[in-house]
Order: structure tokens, then sequence, then C-alpha cells
């Protein structure tokens, strides 16, 4: 063969497997709204920076008529590119080849982008359009879905790994995006165990695919999923902010930013955002927008568990995660999904090196049945846990409330806050003054000639002695009693002083995590 002819080979051979499952198919993924999968990698990564790995890839199925099947690419694209100019790993599934099912070399190539990403510390993007396990290649397809699930496990906390669902992704092959740290899901895609049919003929149930693992089901109601996006282009620009925020590894330190936000720069709504009424609800992200830098915050599962707000700002240009209760919603109790969702937050940025800030207003733990039944005390300790093991830098800011356990669990002093800062409107304290009142002067109360009066007295003394931040300060549990107007200029601050934090842990294989 001439040297031109091997060239016209390659490039042919090249061609069959740009043009995946064919035009129709190619046509049929457009009319279904979804983009292939060369065009989403081609849309999140910077112009011109992918290079794709083992494109020549074959299976080696031979049942079933596999062995006539042409599968150019192996139904998966891979390789790596840059996002903003920092090195991404990447695979993307490709529909319009057998379903993008996966067996064995379909796997093989995911597990290759994933090695790599962890060899040299760079995020790895999964993008997921799947028909699940390739039914032709029976237990190799099951085999490599368990290699790719035990490589989530072992680069969980070395890199960040992203999921994004952008059509089916069914039965076990959930699992990989449910091990990494974030998903992301575009509307019309679904994520289920067992789908519609499956639960009809076992409980008898009606559910439609939507319903049962839509984008908007798993951002709001299983908290599967971390973010919605309507579109796939509203999608990879989510993924791109992200991106922003996060560091390539677990060494390398949270990003830096220029900063055009001057460090003193003091925002006079926070004088006015806590309300007098101490009943009253008002909304965190006031208080989070106006003290990060250019206001910007971006909001890590917002539709789920909205008691809790968590996400990432830049405080003089350095990411910091960020964990507040959220006053507005449930009066800003803790409850089970809560508890879920900020620990595995407050585990992945500290696995990453990345500082946090806990905004504290809450009255507590929620009581009740179903609380208690469902295990609040577990899911709750996930809290204690995930704060008592950081070592990044934490900085706690308590707005209002911060009474009995719940106080502790956001971020105190004894869990290991670097900085407590504590606005003259905060109330530490075992519990509220009208429970406490009730609780210790119930006696004296009742036997008094106008037991409402002295009600009224016994409160006004409790929140007198205690609904305040002196105490805590008297103890140095706050080191900072502050107007809430420097918060901003405090919170820098000391985050400059915390950036060459060191803090070591007695040695052990691993901890046991309340789940
Ligand atoms: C092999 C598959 C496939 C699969 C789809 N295809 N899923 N081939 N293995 N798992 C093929 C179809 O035969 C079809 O091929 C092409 O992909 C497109 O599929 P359609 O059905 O035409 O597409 P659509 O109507 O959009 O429906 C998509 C779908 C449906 C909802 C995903 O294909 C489906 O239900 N697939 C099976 C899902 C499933 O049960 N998977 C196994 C789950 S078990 P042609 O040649 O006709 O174009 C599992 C276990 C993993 O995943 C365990 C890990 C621990």
């Amino acid at each position: 063969m001439s040297k031109e002819a091997k060239l016209e080979k390659l490039a042919a051979m090249r061609e069959t497997v740009i043009l995946g499952g064919g035009e129709k198919k190619i046509e049929k993924q457009h009319q279904s709204g979804k983009m292939t999968a060369r065009e989403r990698i081609n849309a999140l990564l910077d112009e011109g920076s992918f290079v794709e790995l083992d494109q020549f890839v074959t299976h080696r199925g031979t049942n079933f008529g596999m062995d006539k099947v042409e599968a150019p690419g192996e139904g998966v694209v891979t390789g790596y590119g840059t996002v903003d100019g920092r090195l991404v790993y990447v695979f993307s599934q490709d529909f319009t080849v057998l379903g993008g099912s996966l067996g064995e070399m379909h796997a093989a190539k995911i597990c290759k982008v994933m090695d790599l990403a962890v060899k040299v510390g760079a995020p790895c993007i999964g993008i997921n359009d799947s028909g699940g396990a390739r039914i032709q290649e029976g237990v190799d397809a099951l085999n490599g879905y368990g290699e790719i699930f035990k490589r989530n496990t072992l680069a969980s906390g070395v890199i960040p790994q992203l999921s994004v669902i952008m059509g089916p992704c069914a039965g076990g092959a959930v699992y990989s995006p449910a091990l990494t740290d974030f998903v992301f899901m575009v509307n019309k895609a679904n994520m289920f165990i067992t789908g519609p049919q499956v639960i009809k003929s076992v409980t008898g149930e009606e559910v439609s695919a939507e319903a049962l693992g839509g984008a908007m089901a798993h951002n709001k109601t299983s908290g599967n999923a971390h973010f919605y996006a309507a579109d796939e282009a509203e999608c990879i620009a989510q993924i791109r902010r992200l991106l922003s925020f996060l560091p390539g590894n677990n060494l390398e330190g949270a990003p830096i930013c220029e900063c055009s936000d001057p460090a003193e720069r003091m925002d006079e709504i926070l004088r006015d955002v806590v309300p007098d009424n101490p009943n009253q609800a008002y909304d965190m992200h006031d208080v989070i927008t106006a003290i990060a830098d250019n206001h910007d915050f971006f909001e890590v599962q917002p539709y789920w568990a909205a008691n809790i707000l968590v996400g990432f700002i830049r405080l003089n240009g350095i990411s910091v995660g960020v964990i507040a209760n959220q006053p507005k919603v449930m009066a800003g109790c803790l409850d089970i999904n809560a508890s879920d969702k900020a620990g595995r937050f407050i585990r992945f940025c500290d696995a990453m090196g990345i500082p946090m800030v806990t905004f504290v207003d809450t009255p507590g733990y929620l009581p009740g049945v179903a609380q208690e039944h469902g295990g609040i005390i577990r899911h709750g300790a996930k809290l204690l846990y995930a704060y008592s093991e950081a070592s990044v830098p934490l900085l706690t800011v308590i707005t209002r409330k911060a009474y009995g356990g719940a106080y502790l669990a956001m971020c105190a002093k004894s869990l290991g806050a670097d900085t407590v800062i504590a606005w003259p409107s905060a109330q530490i304290a075992v519990m509220g003054a009208q429970g406490a009142a009730n609780i210790v002067f119930r006696k004296e109360i009742e036997s008094a000639d106008d037991p409402q009066a002295k009600r009224q007295e016994k409160i006004a003394e409790y929140e007198d002695k205690f609904s305040n931040p002196y105490c805590a300060a008297n103890r140095g549990m706050v080191d900072i009693v502050t107007e809430p107007e420097y918060t901003r200029f405090y919170l820098i601050k000391s985050l400059d002083s915390l950036l060459t934090k060191k803090e070591s842990r007695p040695g052990k294989k691993h901890g046991n995590l309340p789940c």
C-alpha cells in the first residue's frame, strides 16, 4: 500500500468513527433536542483543545450476532482538553452507537481516561447518554461497570469528578454518577434503578419516566442531582462555571483569581438584613451575596433541602465553599436532608483544600417523629463528623440564632472553626428564650400571682443573659463581635492569615462516617 493510500485509509477510518451511528441516528438525536457526544465535548471544551484517544477501539462481542456488528468508537468518545485553559479529562457516551450501551471495551475506554485524570491530577467529566449495560455482552458489561465504580471510589477526594446526565442513565449505571462529586441533569434526561414498567409490575405503582427519574425529580425530590438545566447549552455553562471554582486535584489548592472587588467594601444592607423580630424570616442569600466578591454566589443543589444553602463564592479572589442556614425555609432548621446535603459538600471542600465559610442562623434540629424515625441522629451526625474532620481554613459567621446541637453542627469553635465572627444580633444559647423559660422557671411561673407576666419577665431575663454573642465571646468561643458590614473585611483578613494552616490528624486507614 502506498503512503498516500495509507493516509487515505486512516482518514476514511477516522471519518467512520466520527460519524458514529450514522446520519440517520444523528438526526434522531438532534430531533430529540440532544447534541451528539462529539458536539457536547466541543461545546464543553475550549475551542480546538480536544485530543481524542482510542478512536479505533472495537468491541470483542460475538454473542447474538455481535461479531457482525460494527460499533464505531465503541459508543463512547474519550480524551482530554481544556476549560478556560485548564486541563480536564472527558468521556461522552454516544447514543447513536448501540444506544451508548456499555460493553467491555466501552468501559475500558472510560477507565483509561479516569486513570489518566488521577495520574495527572485533573478533573474528570463523564457525559452519560446510554441504554445501560450492553445486553449482548452479559457479565463483561457488568464487569465494566465494576471497573468504573472502583475507579470512581479511588478517585474520590483526589480529583473532582463531575457526572452529566443528558439522556437515559438506568439500572446499575446510576451508581457511577452517585459516586462522583456533582451530578448535572438536563431536562428530559432520566436516571433510575428500575424504570416505570418494572415498578408497575412489582409494586403496581404507575409513574412516568419524567416524574420518576427526570431532572427536576432528582434536583428537587431525591437530592441525587446538584444542577438542573433546561437544555444542554445551559448545562455546559454550569459545568464550566463550577470548574472555575475548583482545583484540578487535592494537592493543588483552591484557585485564586484576580479580584476587582475591594476587600474593605462594606455593604450597608447587612445592617438591616436581620429583622428585629427574632421569629421573622429573612433570606440568607442576601447576606452571602453582600459579602461575596462581586456579589457572586454559585449555588449548588438550590432546589433540594432549601433550608440549608451550599455553594461557592470568592473572597478576595480565593474560592471558598459556603454552608448557610436559610431562615426563609423551615426557619433554617436542620433536618435529615439538610444534614446530608451539607455534610457531603463540606467533605468535598475539605478533600479539595477549599476553605469554608459557615453562616449560622438556626433554631436547632427539626423536631418530629418522622425525623427521629428517619434517622436524624445518624444523619445529623454527618455535619459534626464532616466539620470535625475538616482541616482547611474554617470561618463561621453567626448572624442570629445558634441554638443547642445545631450551634455545634454549624461549625462551632469546638468543632474546629478557626475564626468565629458574631453579629450583635447573635443569640448563642442552649435553646430559645421562650422554651428555656418554660422549662427552667416552670414552677416559679405557675406559682406566680400573674403567671403570664412572670413568664415574660423570665423570658426577658433569659434573653438578657444568654440571647447575645457575649457569653460565648467571654469564653473565647467567638473571636470577633462586629457590626455586620465589616464581615467581608474580617473574613478576608482571617482567610488571608489562615492560608498556610496545617493540621495533622491521627494516622488511620479511614474514619467511619455515619451514614
Ligand atoms: C444493547 C441497546 C441497549 C442495551 C439500547 N440499545 N439499550 N443495545 N444494550 N442496554 C440499542 C437498541 O437496541 C437500539 O438499537 C438503540 O440502542 C437505540 O435504542 P432505542 O430503544 O431505539 O432508543 P429509545 O427509543 O430512545 O429508547 C432508549 C432506552 C431503551 C429507553 C434506553 O433503549 C431501553 O430501554 N434500553 C434498555 C435499557 C436497559 O434495560 N438496559 C439494561 C439495564 S441493566 P438499534 O440497532 O435498534 O438502533 C443495567 C445493569 C447495569 O444497566 C448494572 C451495573 C452494575
